[in-house]
């Protein structure tokens, strides 16, 4: 037997036990007549004594040698330490250790197992095993192991059954760029890795399996950014016989959930906004609603005086930063360079500071009195002592830019208090987005998302105004999860193809396996996929999610630590009919 107990579970109730733990070695302190060592496991950490007066020198000798990572396994017997560490569960008592065995050496690691190690990003990803070592590391995958089983079991009372979808396929259509396998067996032939597994799940529906749902992995060829990474998981979800509400209630049901059994936070009924809305009053089609700032459409109240840019801009918005008249004019300074960086590419910022006395002071006084100023905090929302920023511009690029400096005055401002949940629902997204590329539609979500059926007609007519009954779950300002109401009639998906610019025989070639399903009575059905390490990152109140993932891709999509992705061998190359071009 390697252990009676772990190292995290000894405590002073166990006093004179005779117990045997096994563990790393992870620290050691040598007194000359005594020493102590640190055995650490998966649970917590144990700490050993080895005592000249109680114990035999060989011992002794034999613990001075061990080194750090040392895998062992100890024999004795639990006392009650002289001095008490109350910072750990295990801290009343020791062991004093009547046995040691070296189950395996270790070289020495190359940075410091601790929470606050040694180790640079690229060294701790190269030694990904030694990270996962740390507690900060191997708490978080404890942690989403805990939100898994709990989506799992919420899931399961719901009726949903658990399919595997294949990895092996054909492009799915969900915007990015897919991985691609060669075969070899079929020369000249390539299966996609999934970006989601849509088509099947659809299929599923069609088979008559009512409820689906899958923890399961994707793959999209894209960019990477801290919520990005290039295999991710999905909770994939499909239900038959549903509209948009059911899905809607369904899911927050779950969201509810996790929230009360993770985080003890009970959460409303979430609150539910257009997407035009979201765009209108954030600026974001993802708003972090943990604090206001909405937007106030100034137009009317702002284009009657000599400021040509305000006069000559589509759009005149303005948010009111509470407590922002604190703001010395540096900072301000520091706020409007930020806008005018290439990432935001604003031409500037108009700011009205609030003063306590009522009166106003903006940095377009030679054009606007007090009335106007008045005028623009009543709109924007502004008490005595808040500033005003106001941005103008075509539309879409000023409500981008003023949603981007809400978020970074949010966080500077410490709005953004990650132990604080604010779910919602964003709803009626548009159908198509133009492509100036391609100079054609693309779907906003993906092809087979229906139309809002009332609005089928537009479809011929403007197609670019069309809503879609699609959806999307944020939480503290990120997408956690998408889905839609599905197109179960082959009429109207045939009419999407052609707004997406598909001829029939195109859309035969890539999609004819699902519009010959619908042709056999496909039940109306729809869906959602949440983005499993999204969400555990936001519920442990972070933003990145790489260290939720065991083995993460780094920045450029590569695993530094078992060199991938490689070339592979001339014959390799040969067998699956591949040249490299040179
Ligand atoms: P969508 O493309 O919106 O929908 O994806 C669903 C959710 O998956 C997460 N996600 C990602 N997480 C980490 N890294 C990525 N590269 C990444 N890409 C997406 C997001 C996102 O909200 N088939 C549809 C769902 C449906 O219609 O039912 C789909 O995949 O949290």
């Amino acid at each position: 037997m390697y252990r009676t107990h772990n190292c995290g579970e000894l405590r002073i109730s166990d006093l004179n036990k005779k117990v045997t733990l096994s563990g790393w070695v992870h620290k050691s302190r040598d007194k000359g007549f005594m020493v102590w060592i640190d055995l650490r496991d998966r649970y917590g950490v144990s700490q050993l004594i080895f005592d000249e007066k109680r114990s035999s020198k060989d011992l002794i000798k034999n613990a001075k040698d061990l080194g750090r990572e040392y895998v062992i396994q100890v024999t004795g017997k639990v006392i009650e330490r002289s001095s008490k560490n109350t910072n750990i569960p295990t801290g009343e008592i020791e062991i004093l250790v009547s046995d040691l065995k070296i189950l395996n050496s270790s070289k020495v690691p190359p940075f410091t197992i601790e929470n606050k190690t040694d180790g640079g990003e690229e060294l701790r990803m190269k030694y990904r095993y030694l990270d996962i070592r740390r507690n900060s590391i191997k708490d978080k995958l404890i942690f989403r192991n805990k939100v898994s089983s709990e989506i799992r079991k919420y899931l399961n009372g719901l009726n949903f059954i658990d399919v595997e979808t294949p990895c092996l396929i054909k492009s799915t259509p969900e915007g990015a760029r897919d991985f691609i396998v060669p075969s070899r067996m079929n020369s000249g032939k390539f299966y996609a890795l999934p970006q989601s597994p849509q088509t099947f799940k659809q299929l599923l529906m069609v088979g008559g399996l009512d409820r689906y749902f899958q923890i399961v992995k994707c793959f999209r060829d894209e960019d990477l950014r801290a919520d990005r990474q290039p295999e991710f998981t999905q909770i994939d979800c499909e239900m038959s016989f549903v509209n948009q509400d059911d899905v809607l209630n369904t899911f927050e049901g779950l969201t509810k959930h996790l929230l009360k059994t993770i985080k003890n936070v009970k959460v409303d009924k979430f609150p539910r906004i257009t997407y035009d809305n979201a765009i209108a009053k954030y600026g974001s089609d993802k708003p972090d609603i943990r604090f206001s700032m909405e937007f106030g459409e100034l137009n009317s109240i702002s284009q009657h005086k000599d400021f040509n840019i305000f006069n000559s801009a589509e759009l005149v918005i303005g948010i009111s930063v509470p407590k922002g008249n604190d703001f010395t004019r540096k900072e301000i300074d520091k706020y409007i360079a930020w806008v005018k960086r290439p990432q935001i590419g604003a031409n500037g910022i108009v700011y009205v500071r609030c003063n306590e006395d009522g009166t106003y002071k903006s940095s377009v006084d030679k054009f606007y009195d007090q009335k106007d100023l008045a005028n623009w905090a009543k709109t924007t929302n502004a008490n005595k002592g808040d500033l005003i920023l106001i941005m103008s511009g075509d539309k879409d690029n000023v409500r981008r830019q003023l949603g981007e400096l809400r978020v970074e005055i949010g966080e500077t401002l410490g709005l953004r208090n990650p132990n604080e949940f604010a779910p919602l629902w964003v709803t009626d997204f548009p159908l198509l987005k133009w492509d100036e590329e391609s100079n054609s539609y693309h779907a906003m979500h993906h092809p087979f998302t229906s139309p809002k059926l009332d609005q089928i007609d537009l479809l011929k007519s403007n197609p670019g105004e069309v809503k879609a009954n699609a959806y999307d779950l944020v939480l503290n300002g990120n997408e956690i999860g998408g889905g839609s109401i599905r197109i179960h009639d082959k009429n109207i998906q045939s009419l999407m193809f052609k707004n997406l610019g598909f001829s029939e025989k195109q859309a035969k070639e890539q999609f004819g396996f699902l519009m010959n399903a619908f042709e056999y009575g496909a039940p109306p059905h729809g869906g959602i996929a949440l983005g499993l390490d999204r969400l555990v990152a936001i519920l442990d109140g972070n933003e990145s999610i790489k260290d939720y993932i065991a083995f993460p891709k780094n920045n450029s999509g590569k695993d530094i630590m078992i060199d991938a992705p490689s070339s592979i061998s001339k014959d390799q190359l040969d067998e699956l009919s591949l040249s490299l071009k040179k």
